[in-house]
């Protein structure tokens, strides 16, 4: 039996003593105001039993980790037609790159990258009754936690500079690819990224993708088909353009937010979530990679 916490210890002492750990998202302004020191990660096994070391009841910003439950809502709610919208295939390119969208019509690469949340979060309003306060409800259900929240400053603070994401939003509509009001849309994409939830939270809500869609107390929420669609999704496009090296390096399905958070999970094995606030120039948790690195090195776990 691997010891884990001993693990996740040695984990969060080399990287402590990391020089060169990258910068934290500026182009949120609020986000720049976070410690570039804090470090936080949550190990959940199948059986229920956990591990951590660090801040890991701290909560951040989720950002681009809520398209994973944006996606989820909209599996259960529209199922596969949501495939005429947008598409599987991993963009090789920066999350808010625009020039593909164009290129392809409208329809974006994948529901990872800005453009492709952007099209889930317009499925969502269209079919939600009361699209924010539901699809908050949707992430405390699957996290068992009604203290998760938006975090209205943070939410504020994109809108006030999310320039490239109007043009994308602007660039749908324009080829018929969002059929709600671009402000409507982008309010509500911009809450779902100011989320605030800490590695065990997002351990305890994503344990619904490493347990084939049924939640920590059995409910089943997603197919295990859509399950096995999520979890591909986000092995081949979760990184952006930093895919690729993140299953060469990690070797786990898993999602990062320019928050510096990070969920990976082995399918029926475990769910884990780090946080490390300075990011690397592809926008994903410079420390939060290698600890994960460093933890599937180490437990020699992963799908490969
Ligand atoms: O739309 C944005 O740019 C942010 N709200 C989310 C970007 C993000 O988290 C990218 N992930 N690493």
């Amino acid at each position: 039996m691997l010891d884990y916490q001993a693990i996740l210890e040695d984990i969060h002492n080399t990287l402590k003593s990391t020089e060169d750990t990258g910068d934290v998202a500026s182009y949120i302004p609020e986000l720049a105001k976070v410690s570039k020191d804090s470090f936080g990660i949550h190990l959940q096994l199948i059986t229920g039993e956990d591990y951590s070391a660090g801040d890991y009841l701290e909560k951040f910003s989720i950002q681009s980790i809520s398209k994973v439950f944006s996606l989820a809502k909209a599996f259960q709610l529209v199922g596969n037609s949501l495939l005429e919208r947008v598409d599987v295939e991993p963009s090789g390119n920066p999350f808010n790159h625009l020039s593909l969208l164009e290129l392809e019509n409208g329809i974006p690469r994948n529901p990872l990258i800005n453009a492709g949340a952007i099209v889930i979060a317009d499925i969502l309003l269209t079919h939600l009754e009361n699209p924010k306060e539901d699809f908050l409800n949707f992430v405390r259900e699957l996290a068992h936690d009604e203290s998760i929240d938006y975090n209205e400053t943070i939410a504020e603070s994109e809108h006030e500079t999310g320039f490239n994401n109007y043009a994308a939003a602007n660039l749908l509509k324009s080829f018929g690819n969002l059929h709600n009001e671009v402000e409507d849309v982008l309010d509500f994409y911009f809450h779902q990224c100011s989320i605030m939830m800490s590695c065990r939270q997002l351990t305890n809500a994503f344990f619904v993708f490493t347990n084939k869609g049924k939640c920590l107390k059995n409910v089943e929420h997603l197919t295990a088909s859509q399950v096995k669609r999520i979890n591909a999704i986000m092995l081949t496009c979760g990184f952006y353009d930093e895919a690729g090296e993140f299953a060469f390096e990690v070797g786990l399905p898993g999602k990062s937010g320019v928050g510096g958070g990070i969920v990976a999970l082995l399918p029926h094995c475990f769910t884990i979530a780090t946080w490390s606030p300075a990011l690397n120039p592809q926008g994903n948790s410079y420390l939060g990679m290698k600890a994960l690195e460093l933890f599937t090195s180490k437990t020699k776990l992963s799908i490969f």
